[in-house]
């Protein structure tokens, strides 16, 4: 059930800027559950894909929303569609251009709304997206919005693709994530941006440990102290 009283550490920021490795990172510090919210967008672009051959009218997509709920594995939120985990299918490129674009109605994200926030329960959580800190969980103890430049967050991109044996190409890789930032930052509903007070982190130059301890620093100072290792 949810628990409104429980703490929350939002971390939102544009795609490929290392939201999920700092988010997982902080969460196991702190010994709380993990959200990706993209999940959700995901989830619905996948069953639109997957079962509705792409179709996008109003009537398909509400029908596909009612479909998908989060559960938690091992302190993760997973994102099911009926009783099928997908979470581990809702990597791709192309998921993500579709999510991106399900995600400019303001319909899907109402729906959306209270399947994230019912993922808040004792002891914490730390969301992540791109309206975490703005519209979710505006009550979070602590807001960080994370960055990187669009080539470097390309970079990372290529980097994991071809680790995973894809083969992608880079200057496409820029262009989709610049396409991306813009449909993100410009639709009216919840766009991505900084939430007021929060800690404006850039990766582009700086490691992941190096960001982790920055925000535990924060952590601290917000009376959040991390558990002992
Ligand atoms: O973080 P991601 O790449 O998994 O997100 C995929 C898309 O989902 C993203 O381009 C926009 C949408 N999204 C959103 O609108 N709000 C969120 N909180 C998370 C994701």
């Amino acid at each position: 059930m949810t628990d409104r009283t429980a703490p929350v550490v939002s971390i939102d920021g544009p795609g490929a800027s290392g939201k999920g490795t700092l988010a997982r990172a902080i969460a196991d510090r702190l010994g709380w559950d993990w959200l990706d919210s993209g999940l959700a967008y995901r989830g619905l672009a996948w069953v639109l894909v997957h079962e509705q051959d792409g179709r996008v009218d109003d009537e398909t997509v509400l029908a596909g929303l009612e479909r998908l709920r989060f559960e938690t594995v091992s302190r993760r939120w997973h994102l099911f569609v009926g009783d099928r985990d997908v979470t581990a299918e809702l990597g791709g490129e192309d998921l993500g251009d579709q999510a991106s674009r399900v995600a400019v109605r303001p319909d899907v994200r109402a729906r959306l709304l209270p399947l994230q926030r019912a993922c808040l329960k004792p002891p914490g959580l730390v969301a992540e997206g791109r309206d975490m800190g703005t519209v979710v969980f505006p009550e979070a103890r602590l807001k960080v919005f994370l960055t990187a430049s669009p080539e470097i967050r390309a970079e990372r991109r290529w980097r994991q693709l071809s680790a995973g044996g894809i083969h992608a190409n880079l200057y496409r890789l820029t262009e989709a994530i610049r396409t991306r930032d813009r449909r993100d930052c410009g639709r009216e509903t919840a766009p991505l941006r900084p939430a007021e007070g929060a800690l404006v982190l850039d990766s582009t130059e700086r490691t992941v440990p190096d960001l982790v301890a920055e925000v535990l620093a924060r952590l601290a100072t917000a009376g959040l102290p991390g558990r002992e290792e």
